[in-house]
C-alpha cells in the first residue's frame, strides 16, 4: 500500500445533492476515508455564471488538497464538473474525476433505440459538456438535453411528488418525451429524488439513468491504476467528515436524507 492511501478522499458539491454521489462511493469502497464540502452559502449554482462557478471550484479543490491533503478530487456536482473539470484536471496534483463522464457512459451503456437524453441545471446544460461526453463515448447516439429549473428546488423543499411538481415535470420534459429517446440521465445531483415523477411523466418505455454509481466505479479504478487505494479489509472502515459553508446544523439534518446514518456532524468550512 503506498504512503498515499491513508489520506482521504476529496469531494466536493454546491450543497447536499452530492451526497448521492459520496453514499455510492461509501458503499463501494467502505475502507476508504472521505472528507466532503457542501458549499451551501454559495448554492446553488445551477443558474449561476459558469465563470462564478468554476472560481468557486478551484476554491474548494485547492482547499481539499491543501487543508486535507486529500489524494483524489471527486467533483460530485455535475454543474461545477462541466464547467471546471478540464481546468481542475490540469492545474490540481492529484487525480480528478467528476460526474459527466462516468454519466454519458451508464446512459450510452443502456440504450437500444441510439436516442437518449439529460436532463441537469442550466449551467450544465448550457455548457456543452454532456454533448461532448455522449460524443465522446459514442458517435452513433442522438443525445437531447434540457435544462430543468425548479428541480432542485423542490427536491430541497422535500416535495417530491404532488400536482405541482408533475405539472412542472410535464412542461419542462416535453422536449424530452418527443425525441423519442429509451434512456433519460438524470444530470444532477438531486433529479434521482424526483424519479417516481420523472418516470411517470415519461413512461415505462425509457428507463432512468443515475451517474452516481458509475462514478464510484471511476473512483475505484483511478484509486488502483494510481496505486493509492486503501486496503480492504473487515476491521479497516473508513472515516467521512462533512463540511458545509452555511448553516452546519441545516447541513447534517437535510444531509441525513441524502445520506443517511453516516452523517452524524458537520463542521464548517470558511469560504473566502
Ligand atoms: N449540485 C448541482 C448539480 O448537480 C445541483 C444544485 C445546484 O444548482 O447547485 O448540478
Amino acid at each position: 500500500m503506498s504512503a498515499q492511501a491513508d489520506q482521504p478522499i476529496g469531494m466536493f458539491d454546491s450543497g447536499f445533492g452530492g451526497l448521492t454521489v459520496a453514499r455510492s462511493v461509501i458503499d463501494l469502497l467502505p475502507s476508504e476515508n472521505l472528507v466532503y464540502i457542501g458549499d451551501t452559502a454559495r448554492y446553488p449554482y445551477g443558474p449561476k455564471p459558469a465563470s462564478d462557478v468554476r472560481s468557486f471550484a478551484i476554491e474548494l479543490a485547492n482547499s481539499l488538497v491543501n487543508d486535507f491533503k486529500v489524494k483524489m478530487i471527486v467533483v460530485a456536482c455535475n454543474t461545477a464538473a462541466a464547467v471546471a473539470l478540464q481546468e481542475l484536471q490540469e492545474t490540481l496534483p492529484v487525480p480528478v474525476i467528476g460526474v459527466v463522464e462516468p454519466g454519458a457512459r451508464a446512459l450510452v451503456s443502456v440504450t437500444k433505440n441510439k436516442r437518449v437524453a439529460v436532463i441537469g441545471t442550466a449551467g450544465t446544460i448550457s455548457s456543452g459538456a454532456y454533448d461532448k461526453a455522449v460524443a465522446r463515448v459514442s458517435s452513433d447516439v442522438v443525445l437531447t438535453a434540457a435544462a430543468c429549473p425548479g428541480f432542485v428546488e423542490f427536491v430541497e423543499r422535500d416535495e417530491t411528488t404532488g400536482v405541482a411538481v408533475t405539472e412542472l415535470a410535464e412542461k419542462l420534459l416535453a422536449p424530452v418525451r418527443n425525441a423519442d429517446v429509451d434512456a433519460l440521465l438524470l444530470g444532477c445531483t438531486h433529479y434521482p429524488y424526483l424519479s417516481a415523477v420523472i418516470s411517470q411523466v415519461m413512461g415505462a418505455g425509457v428507463k432512468l439513468v443515475n451517474g452516481a454509481d458509475e462514478t464510484a466505479n471511476s473512483v475505484r479504478d483511478a484509486l488502483v491504476k494510481n496505486n493509492i487505494a486503501r486496503s480492504v479489509g473487515a476491521s479497516s472502515k473508513g472515516t467521512h467528515e462533512f463540511y458545509s459553508s452555511g448553516d452546519v446544523q441545516q447541513f447534517a439534518e437535510l444531509g441525513r436524507r441524502f445520506l443517511g446514518p453516516e452523517l452524524s456532524a458537520t463542521k464548517y468550512w470558511q469560504k473566502k
